[in-house]
Formats: C-alpha cells, sequence, structure tokens
C-alpha cells in the first residue's frame, strides 16, 4: 500500500554554516529515508528549513555587526547551498521568517490560551537598565548554581552542564556590556505542560522509540512544570493580545510550527493552498522527525503538547529517530577554536557521495562517533573504490571490450548462479529492512558485504577463462548477464546514500531514464533486455593519496587556535575609580610555598620606601619559583591586608591571564618604589 510519509528535518539556526556533525546527525538519514521511501512508491513530502528567530539569532547578530534579518538572510543562503551540495533532496527548504509563519504560530499560542493551557503571570525578570532591555538566556551570564563557574551562560553552565533559568544565575551580568542587572517585573505567558502530564505518558506507550530518547524523556515529564513561552524582545513572533507591546513568542514555541508553515508554503507555491493539509491533518500520515539529541525533550515533550492543546487534530511525531553527536578527530566541531572542516571547501575537492557515504558508514547512531580524515580515505580507498567501485568496473569494462558492449543473454544457471542470485535478493530485502528502521551504518555495511560477494562471484567464475574455449559460450553469458543483475541491485540499494554514483551506473546499464523515479520492487523484478547497447564505462571513484591526506591533516592542526574562553566585559567605570589604586613597582626579594597549598606563594617585596609579605595565588604557574626572585612586578599597594592560610597578606601582586595560562607583567629600569599609573 501506498504510504502518505512526512519528513522534517530539524530546522537549523540560520546563525553560522552547518558542519559535518549536522549532517551526519540529522539531515542526512532524513534525506536517505526521503530518497528510499519514494523509492518504494510512498507518497514522500520532505521538509525543513531555517530557524530564524530567537536569541542565538540576535546575539550573533550583534556580534557580527550585523540586524537579525540581514544575518539569517545571509546564513540561510549558505545553509541552502550547502544542502544543494550535499544533495539533501527537500521538497521545500523554507524559513521561520516568511508571511505565512506568523499567523499559524499566533493560532496556536490562542488556541492554547482559550483551551486553558497557558497561564499569564506576572514575574521578576533580569533587566539592563543601560542597555534599556530585559536580557534573557545567552545574553545572560553569570555563576553556575550547581558548579559556581562564574562564566555560565543564561541557559545552562558549559563547564557541568546544567540547565536552568538565567534567574537562577548568581551575580547576572549583561553579556554584550558586563554590566550587573536588576531584577524587574514583567508580565509573561506561560505553558501548563503539567496538565499534559497523562496525555503524554499515554501517547508514549505507543512508542517503540530507540531507548536512549524514551529514557531521557521519562524522567522530564513526571516533573513537568510550567514554562514562560514568551519574552520581552523584538525579533520574534508577535504576541496576538493586546497590551502585549514588546513580547515575542519564545522562539522554541514558533520554530516546530514552522514545519507546518514551511508546509504550508509549500502549498501554496505549487498553486494547492490546501494541500498541506493532506500531510498534516491526516492521521494516516506517518510522520518521522529527524533531529539531534540536543533537540529531544522540544519535539517529544514540549511540542507534542502544544500540538494536543489543539482544536485540529495536527499530525503528532510517530517515530523520532534522533542522533547522538558526530566529532571531528576525538573532538567536537567549533568554529570558534577553529576546529572544523569547512564543507563547501571540501566539497570542491571531493564528491558529495564520498562524504555521504563516509557520514553514513560512521553515523552516530546509538553513540557518539567521529570523522577523521584517516577513516575517510579508507572508506574510500578499499571500500567505495576497492570493493563497491571495482566489481562494476571490472565486469562493465569486461562486458564492454568481450562482449560487444551489450547485455548478453542468460542461458541454464549453474548452482553458484543460483546462489549468487538469491544472496542478492536476500541482500537487498534485509538492507530494505535497515532503511525503514534508519540504520545507515548497518546499510553502508551491507553494501560494502554485497560488493564482496560480487567480485567473489566474478572471480569464482574467472569470465576471462571461460573466454577461451568456445563451449563455455553460454557459462560466459550467463555469468556476465548475472552480473549485470548485481550491478542494477547495487545501484538501487545504494541509490539513498550515494545518489550521484548511483545514477552515474544507472545510466552505465544503458537506461536513459532516472534511477531516483524507479520503483524498488519493479526494478528488482524487471528482466534485463538482452541485446541492449551499454554506454562505455567510467571508473565511479577515485582513490585519495597519502600525501593528500597528509595535507588535509596537517591544514586542520593548523587552524586549530587555542581556546581562549574571553572573559565578558567588566561595567564601566570612571577615572576617579581607577585612580584609587596605588599601583607600585615593586622587587621580588624573598619566595617560598605556604604550607599545605598547592596553590599560594609567600612572597617578599621591596617597595622602596618599605617592605611587603603578599600571599599570592600563583604557584602551580611556576616549576622553578626561585625564577621569581629579584623580579620587578606590579603591586597594588593600598590593598586592605588578609589573612591568606594564616599568614597576612598586604598587596596584590598583578598577573595577565587566559583562564588557562599566568604571565607576570615585569618591568626592567625602574627602581622599586616607582608608581605606575
Ligand atoms: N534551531 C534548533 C537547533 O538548531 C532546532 C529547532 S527544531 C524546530 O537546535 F523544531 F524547532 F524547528
Ligand atoms: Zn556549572
Amino acid at each position: 500500500m501506498r504510504e502518505k510519509v512526512l519528513i522534517t528535518a530539524a530546522l537549523p539556526y540560520a546563525n553560522g554554516p552547518l558542519h559535518f556533525g549536522h549532517m551526519a546527525g540529522a539531515y542526512l538519514p532524513a534525506d536517505c529515508f526521503a530518497r528510499f521511501k519514494r523509492l518504494q512508491g510512498d507518497d514522500v513530502l520532505f521538509i525543513s528549513g531555517s530557524d530564524e528567530y530567537g536569541v542565538a539569532i540576535t546575539l550573533s547578530a550583534e556580534l557580527a555587526k550585523r540586524t537579525p534579518k540581514e544575518h539569517v538572510d545571509h546564513f540561510h543562503k549558505i545553509n541552502l547551498d550547502l544542502f544543494n551540495q550535499l544533495n539533501i533532496s527537500f521538497d521545500h527548504y523554507g524559513r521561520t521568517t516568511t508571511k505565512l509563519h506568523d499567523p499559524i504560530v499566533q493560532e496556536f499560542f490562542l488556541t492554547l490560551k482559550k483551551r486553558g493551557f497557558v497561564e499569564e503571570k506576572e514575574t521578576e525578570q533580569l533587566y539592563a537598565e543601560k542597555e534599556d532591555r530585559f536580557l534573557a538566556d545567552r545574553y545572560v551570564v553569570g555563576s553556575c548554581p550547581k558548579c559556581s563557574y562564574p562564566e555560565a551562560r543564561g541557559d545552562e553552565c558549559q563547564k557541568c552542564g546544567a540547565t536552568f533559568d538565567a534567574l537562577d544565575l548568581k551575580n547576572p551580568r549583561s553579556k554584550m556590556t558586563g554590566a550587573p542587572l536588576v531584577l524587574r517585573k514583567t508580565k509573561h505567558w506561560f505553558l501548563r505542560l503539567d496538565l499534559f502530564k497523562e496525555s503524554l505518558y499515554k501517547w508514549l506507550e505507543t512508542k517503540d522509540w530507540k531507548p536512549n530518547v524514551i529514557n531521557f524523556i521519562k524522567p522530564y515529564i513526571e516533573e513537568l512544570k510550567d514554562r514562560a513561552i514568551t519574552r520581552d524582545a523584538k525579533w520574534g513572533v508577535p504576541l496576538p493580545l493586546e497590551d502585549s507591546d514588546g513580547k515575542v513568542l519564545y522562539v522554541w514555541f514558533d520554530a516546530p510550527i514552522g514545519y507546518i508553515s514551511i508546509t504550508q508554503e509549500w502549498a501554496k507555491n505549487r498553486g494547492e493552498s490546501e494541500k498541506w493539509k493532506e500531510y498534516w491533518l491526516d492521521p494516516k500520515t506517518r510522520y518521522v522527525q529527524f533531529i539531534g539529541k540536543d533537540n529531544i525533550i522540544f519535539h517529544a515533550v514540549v511540542f507534542p503538547a502544544m500540538v494536543m492543546g489543539q482544536d485540529l487534530p495536527y499530525k503528532l511525531v510517530d517515530a523520532l529517530p534522533a542522533n547522538e553527536f558526530l566529532n571531528l578527530e576525538g573532538k567536537q566541531f567549533s568554529k570558534s577554536s577553529g576546529w572544523m572542516i569547512d564543507m563547501k571547501e571540501f566539497l570542491t575537492t571531493y564528491s558529495s557521495d564520498l562524504l555521504r557515504y563516509t557520514l553514513a558508514a560512521n553515523a552516530p547512531e546509538t553513540q557518539d562517533s567521529e570523522f577523521t580524515w584517516r577513516d575517510f580515505q579508507i572508506r574510500v580507498n578499499t571500500e567505495l573504490v576497492g570493493k563497491f567501485g571495482n566489481f562494476i568496473h571490472r565486469s562493465l569494462t569486461f562486458i564492454h571490450d568481450r562482449m560487444e558492449e551489450r547485455v548478453p543473454p542468460l542461458h541454464a544457471l549453474s548452482e553458484t548462479d543460483n546462489t549468487f542470485l538469491a544472496k542478492l535478493e536476500e541482500m537487498a530485502l534485509d538492507i530494505k529492512n535497515h532503511y525503514e528502521h534508519f540504520q545507515l551504518r548497518r546499510v553502508a555495511l551491507l553494501l560494502m558485504e554485497l560488493s564482496h560477494l560480487a567480485n567473489t562471484y566474478f572471480d569464482h567464475k574467472k569470465p576471462w577463462v571461460l573466454l577461451k574455449e568456445k563451449e563455455n559460450r553460454e557459462a560466459l553469458e550467463t555469468c556476465l548477464h548475472i552480473c549485470l543483475i548485481a550491478i542494477r541491485t547495487m545501484a538501487l540499494v545504494a541509490f539513498p546514500i550515494l545518489p550521484e554514483s548511483a545514477e552515474k551506473i544507472w545510466k552505465m546499464l544503458g537506461n536513459t531514464t532516472s534511477l531516483g523515479v524507479q520503483n524498488w520492487s519493479l526494478v528488482m523484478k524487471e528482466e534485463l533486455t538482452v541485446g541492449k547497447e551499454l554506454p562505455e564505462p567510467k571508473p565511479l571513484f577515485a582513490k585519495i593519496e597519502d600525501e593528500q591526506i597528509e595535507k588535509e591533516s596537517a591544514k586542520l592542526q593548523k587552524t586549530l587556535t587555542p581556546e581562549v574562553a574571553v572573559a565578558p566585559k567588566k561595567a564601566e567605570i570612571v577615572y576617579d575609580d581607577f585612580s584609587k589604586l596605588d599601583l607600585r613597582v615593586g622587587k621580588i626579594e624573598h619566595v617560598e610555598k605556604v604550607a599545605k597549598s598547592e596553590k599560594l606563594l609567600k612572597l617578599s617585596i621591596d617597595l622602596g620606601f618599605e617592605k611587603r609579605t603578599i600571599v599570592s595565588g600563583i604557584a602551580l604557574h611556576f616549576k622553578e619559583i626561585e625564577k621569581l626572585l629579584g623580579k620587578q612586578v606590579i603591586v597594588v599597594a593600598n590593598l586592605k591586608p588578609v589573612k591568606l592560610m594564616g599568614i597576612t597578606s598586604e598587596g596584590m601582586v598583578l598577573a595577565a591571564h587566559d583562564g588557562g595560562l599566568l604571565e607576570l607583567p615585569t618591568l626592567a629600569d625602574l627602581p622599586p618604589g616607582s608608581t605606575v599609573s
């Protein structure tokens, strides 16, 4: 039966270029599934687009000195190009800043409110007086409530991973200016997620999702409470209520509804405005969402609750293949530290199928996995060239050179022929099952097993020997006919992962149509046309040399810039604030470790006019503390004395840090006691 399948892939923020990790986690698996289902003859609609509202956008736009609109226009285009280069076959890749988006998002909100699922509350939020605005989420930095890390972001701590509300931070400051924030009253609207607990539980019972997904959600549902779905901001979907100027809906409220508004836009572009309903409002649709693991809660709990609270019967997600992360050579991809491979540049050197295959073979399906240059080379050289490409090329060249470039006839089958043909069918079926269950790693593995089997058949049959005796003519023709069937099977089952190469193979089999629009079971069943002319075969893939890979690895290491956690700016001061400091040049005359402390050093410092004892927390940075002797450093001379480990410290030595390293600024010529200002 023809299945109606709605496939969505998480809407990526339009605030930076996508990398291999995004592709391996969501977009490639989604694309392979879409291509596979189309081959099954199903009615597939594959939707995604740019997520363009929210703090992730405005913050990075501000840092890039662009307006939010300029920013999303810029990255929407870049990412759309990347998707095209990688042959991701969206039926539509839209955006959340289109005209159609706001009305349906607002309707979702109003319906939830009408049905009692939205509550209005006056709350205190962090306010930046200088900037004259409320700050939320990533606009705020402060000390982590869990681990006290002083530079935690307003929504989560990069150090310990805790997630929280910006209000929970200690000493909250503005990320942009460093100014301390004050609490100010403001009104917000909350989604009563707690009211959906029962329905969510019941609904989840019917799902056979991956354990990593289910185990993650269950405890979360247990503790559901209301959650703010509005923000004080200008960039976003406006709240559709009177007296709500300056309020927009939270990005995680509007973005998933983007799946619907983008489908509406797809329908409108086709001149069939109502057609989106055939997917979204029909209970017979099967809805599959591809996401990364960091998006699970919003897709498995929050958005489903929002859908359950509607009047219209929008589809709830049926399958949620959520993947883990893909790393790069053992470390997380990181744009800021240069631990990245520029995908655009990559795809100008290597074909997209090479990347698709490598990412599929390493898909982070059940645990984090990684891309390495070395693995990429092996995948290409030994698997694609050595196994898959090898069988196809050697068979086709043989037929081209020795069999008058035509499909030879099939005669009586030997036992080997029969076994091989049966195995081909069995493996194609196996591969089909793994595509159905989103298991690309298994598919990639089976593709190689199939190629190996085909090579073994060819070696075993030895057509080059059969060729020598006239009486073996029929056996020879049969063998090569079967090789062509194997090649066709390989093209078909590889198509979702290797669309470009599979199309090439399809053409080399003498077809003028496109493989992508064929039907899987018909292709499997159809007999080859004996005598059909075959074009000249060309190799599908080329080996990648060692020097090439070494060059790539070296390039990656070189772009790696040490990760400097740039300390947020502090609040502005006036000269009077600064002039209160009495800074002096001081000469270190004696140094010793403080007993029972790893970090502290006890220094005797000559300030010219007097000698001081200063306890300084720099011990870990100096292997040989004697080397400090005689150094002239800068001392804060009017700091109120404090006791540290029982020693009175009469001042402070200035030091420069970047979070990891530490250096003491020193002076050479001026005598102790000189002032610094
Ligand atoms: N933009 C989000 C991210 O990159 C994903 C949004 S998915 C959607 O993490 F469902 F909200 F659209
Ligand atoms: Zn923390």
